[in-house]
Formats: structure tokens, sequence, C-alpha cells
């Protein structure tokens, strides 16, 4: 697994951008780029890169089919808080992907099981995904596969952990009752499954998972550890995220990674 530290959010995210950007622009034009997208405050940096680039002639998006990671159940897309309305406002009414190559799980269907086979049966039909960008929750876990989620489970239904519900209530008026318990989420190994993950982590608050994640072992109770099991992991994160990691690994990963920066 690669650790490429920046000195601060605003570099990670235009290293983690531009590096996602060379991706698409070099995908033949004869098969579609097919990307996994997160929601949350890490991937804000690297979604406004992309409208710049998109702007600028950079980047087009085409070529690209995108499914996101994961949808509160109950919420319907036009909910400020629904992941659908963050995706559109942050990103997708901002560049040019055509809407019907948007895929996000649909929290308000009526049978939430099919739903979650007919994304997996989506993805499938794609060819797979080529580059999942996901972010970290402060208790390692990826997506919504929450803290003791198997390590090879598919999209389902996720009862959300009360720390990630403390974390999220911040976008509902700091309301715990307005913030659903539930929710749609790929699986670890939906996940897994991809050709190449990358994930932004920032700050201090996700120092004590990133140090599970890097210097210790597999952990269901760390669900981005899975990542430890993959060819092509990249996780893209500041000097304050590194915080809790030895003093002895961050010099590793920044030798490393000097000459790519
Ligand atoms: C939620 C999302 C995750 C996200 C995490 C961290 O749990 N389902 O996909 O990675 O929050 O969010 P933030 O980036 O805001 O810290």
């Amino acid at each position: 697994m690669r650790l490429v530290i920046h000195s601060d959010y605003e570099k990670a995210s235009r290293w983690a951008a531009r590096y996602i950007a060379g991706k698409i622009n070099a995908q033949n034009k004869n098969k579609p780029f097919v990307l996994g997208l997160p929601t949350g405050s890490s991937p804000l940096g690297i979604y406004k890169e992309f409208v710049k680039m998109h702007k600028e002639g950079k980047l087009s998006f085409k070529n690209v089919r995108t499914f996101n990671m994961d949808e509160y159940i109950g919420l319907p897309p036009s909910h400020p808080q629904s992941y659908h309305y963050f995706m559109m406002e942050n990103l997708f009414n901002h560049i040019d992907i055509d809407k019907k190559h948007v895929h996000m799980l649909d929290g308000m269907a009526k049978d939430l099981d099919t739903e979650c086979r007919l994304y997996e049966e989506k993805i499938t039909a794609e060819g797979g995904i080529d580059f999942f960008l996901g972010g970290m929750g402060g208790d390692g876990h990826i997506a919504f596969n929450e803290p003791g989620s198997s390590l090879v489970s598919r999209t389902r239904m996720k009862t959300l952990t009360m720390e990630s519900r403390l974390a999220n209530a911040r976008f509902f008026e700091g309301n715990l009752d307005k913030m659903p318990t539930t929710a749609l989420t790929v699986g670890v190994g939906t996940v897994m499954d991809s050709r190449e993950i990358m994930l932004i982590v920032s700050g201090r608050a996700k120092s004590r998972a990133l140090k599970a994640v890097i210097e210790e072992g597999i952990n269901h109770m760390w669900t981005v550890s899975c990542l430890q099991m993959h060819p092509k992991a990249v996780i893209v994160c500041d000097d304050e995220a590194t915080e809790e990691l030895k003093v002895g690994t961050v010099n590793y990963f920044k030798d490393l990674e000097k000459d790519n920066l």
C-alpha cells in the first residue's frame, strides 16, 4: 500500500485529483472509465479540483461512469443531506458527465435488498470498477462498513454506529433525531474488487484510525485495513492525519514518495 503524505489538505487534494484525472484522460476511449465515489468532507477538495480542471478544458467526464458508495435510507434525492443532493451540488452539476451514467443507491427503494443486488449487477455489467475513491470514518470505516463489518461484504443495508451518527449529526442541525439510523452501502468486498483504490484522509481526528490501518493488522474493527490486501491501494493524507503514526513510519513513506510529490 502507498501512503502519500502532503503538508496540508489542499496539496493532498490537488495531488489526488490530478492523479485520478491522469487515469481518466489515459483511458482508451472505446471503454468507459468506471469510477467509484464517496461523499463527506474529505473528497470536497478533490471535487473542487475536478470542476476547475473541467472548466479549464483539461478534464472531461464524457467517458466516465460513476457509482457512489452509499446513501441514507429514507432520504429522497431532493433532501439537502442526501448523498444524491451532495453529489449533484458538489460535482455532477458542474461537469460534463451524462446523468444517465451516474449511479447511486436509492435509499427510498421499496425493496432495499433488490436495490442492493441490482447495484452489484450494474457494476458487473459495466465491467467492474476501475478506480474507487473513498474517505475514512474516524473509526476506520470505509463507505458505511462500520466496525465489525464482514471484510467480504457486498452492497447491503447497514445500521449506523453511534459514532457515525454523532460525526454526521452536524449536517442535520446537530440533531441526532433527524439523522437517519440506517444506510445502503457498497460492501468491503465491492470496494476490494475494484482495480485501484485511493483514500483521501485529512486531519487529526483520523490519525488514530490511520495508525491502525497502516501499522496494525487486518481487522474488521477498522474496515479500511482491508486495503492491506489490495494490490493497488494508495492513501493520500495530510501531515495532521499522521499524528499518531510512528516517526519511523512517516519518514519511511515520505522517503519512498519524495520524487512523486
Ligand atoms: C461517512 C461516509 C463515508 C465517509 C465518512 C467520513 O461515514 N459514509 O463515506 O468517508 O463519513 O466523512 P468525512 O470525510 O466527512 O470525515
